[in-house]
């Protein structure tokens, strides 16, 4: 669980506003969840013999004796909140959120016990226009940050039913193979036969490659909206590649999931995973609802940023005021609030706790301004500041106080 230091906040800053942006520009509308769930809901929807659900929850007992869990992602509570206001009943929902997600597993670069999602989740919606423009909007999304290698990977699971099919015959080949399967691919062949097409173990590689295919046992209405998904794709210039193999870690889905993933992280290269989960609504206990969704990983999206230099724009002060003397202290605190109040957009870092000049100089610099301000017992007498560049080569202006406004939204380009 990482602390975000003040140095780093203004990239996370950026990562927020620039995806809000986005969310916002389909229509898409922010709820906001509780951290704290019933363990169950997260047993029942992600699957019990998940890797989340097996190992990596955090849960406890509550005062009550109520066993809760640290959501360890989004889409369950989401789903949880819809049914509880009756959001989903003969309606469409576009939803978004962002904030901390929590899974107790092995931390390495890109996967930690606490990271952050920012997620999507459409209700009401079964066709694959939908699934199209969640995914185009994961695509705007790499667009607008200046993000080009991220490939995208699709599958279709099929339905319930073309799974289940498919199943029976994978768990049949792998039987028939068993001897070289591993020990947590053997635990898994009854449970979760499917996770085992997941596995990274390099000894297991051919085996899997001879495995049958899930899109062969795909049933026609699934094909058919995985080929009009293509269909849109195709039409709106969204690069994919076809990937059988991807099966995705959470039991929830149906038909169309996908994946982001980039070669530039490492071994944790997937920055946004999702698809359709059209069961887990009645699952849960509503009526049938069909939805799609996704959530992105935000540490490995913005280690993806700074790995490509990408430029953050800076919550640093534009201007620091260097008082020095008690009628200047009087007279800038107040001098401040004027200029706050005339330019709202400007950022000014006001000298307390006063200091000699040079000690003052130093703090203006650390603080990234580009310009000081300086009044002295004398300015504030005369009405009068000193204006000095920090960063650029300008000369020492004198100015009026009420000339300072002006002059300064000339100098830092504020609008
Ligand atoms: P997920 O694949 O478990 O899906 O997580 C989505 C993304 O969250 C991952 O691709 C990755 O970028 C990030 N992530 C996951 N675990 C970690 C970790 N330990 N450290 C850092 N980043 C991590 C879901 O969570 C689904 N709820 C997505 C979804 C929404 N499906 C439908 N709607």
């Amino acid at each position: 669980m990482n602390d975000i230091l003040p140095g780093e906040s203004s990239g996370w800053q950026f990562l927020d506003a620039t995806l809000r942006d986005v969310v916002h520009a389909y229509g898409y509308q922010e709820i906001m969840l509780p951290l704290l769930e019933k363990t169950e809901l997260f047993k029942r929807s992600i699957g019990e013999v998940t890797d989340i659900v097996e190992k990596e929850m955090y849960t406890f007992d509550d005062r009550n004796g109520d066993s809760l869990t640290l959501r360890p992602e989004g889409t369950a509570s989401c789903v949880r909140a819809c049914m509880q206001h009756g959001m989903l009943h003969n309606q469409v929902q576009r939803l978004w959120y962002t904030g901390p997600m929590f899974r107790h597993e092995r931390p390495q670069k890109g996967r930690y016990r606490q990271f952050h999602q920012i997620g999507v989740e459409a209700f009401g919606m079964a066709g694959p226009d939908i699934d199209a423009e969640i995914i185009f909007m994961s695509a705007r999304m790499w667009q607008r940050l200046g993000l080009k290698d991220a490939v995208l990977q699709i599958n279709s699971l099929g339905t319930l039913a073309a799974r289940a099919d498919y199943r029976e015959a994978l768990v049949k080949y792998l039987r028939e193979h068993e001897s070289g399967l591993d020990e947590d691919s053997r635990r898994r062949l009854e449970s979760n036969p499917l996770r085992i097409l997941d596995s990274k173990n390099p000894d297991m590689q051919a085996l899997i490659e001879a495995a049958p295919q899930l899109p062969d046992y795909l049933d026609a209405e699934s094909r058919q909206h995985f080929s009009e998904l293509c269909a849109l794709l195709n039409a709106a210039g969204v690069a994919y590649e076809i990937n059988p193999r991807l099966v995705r870690g959470l039991d929830y889905y149906t038909k169309t999931v996908f994946e982001w993933v980039t070669d530039q992280l490492g071994a944790q290269g997937t920055i946004c995973a999702g698809g359709r989960y059209d069961g887990l609504v009645e699952y849960l206990g509503g009526r049938p609802t069909p939805a799609f969704g996704f959530a992105i990983g935000l540490e490995r999206l913005l280690a993806l940023l700074l790995a490509a230099d990408t430029e953050i724009p800076s919550n640093q002060p534009h201007v620091y005021l260097v008082l020095n003397g008690q009628q200047a202290v009087q007279h800038g605190m107040v001098f401040a609030e004027e200029l706050r109040t005339c330019l709202p957009d400007l950022r000014l870092q006001t000298n307390c706790g006063n200091g000699s000049f040079k000690s003052q100089f130093k703090r203006a610099d650390k603080s990234g301004a580009n310009i000081a301000l300086v009044m002295g017992d004398d300015e504030a007498a005369t009405g009068m500041v000193i204006l000095k560049s920090l960063r650029q080569e300008i000369d020492q202006e004198t100015l009026s106080q009420q000339h300072v406004a002006a002059r300064v939204k000339e100098i830092i380009g504020l609008d």
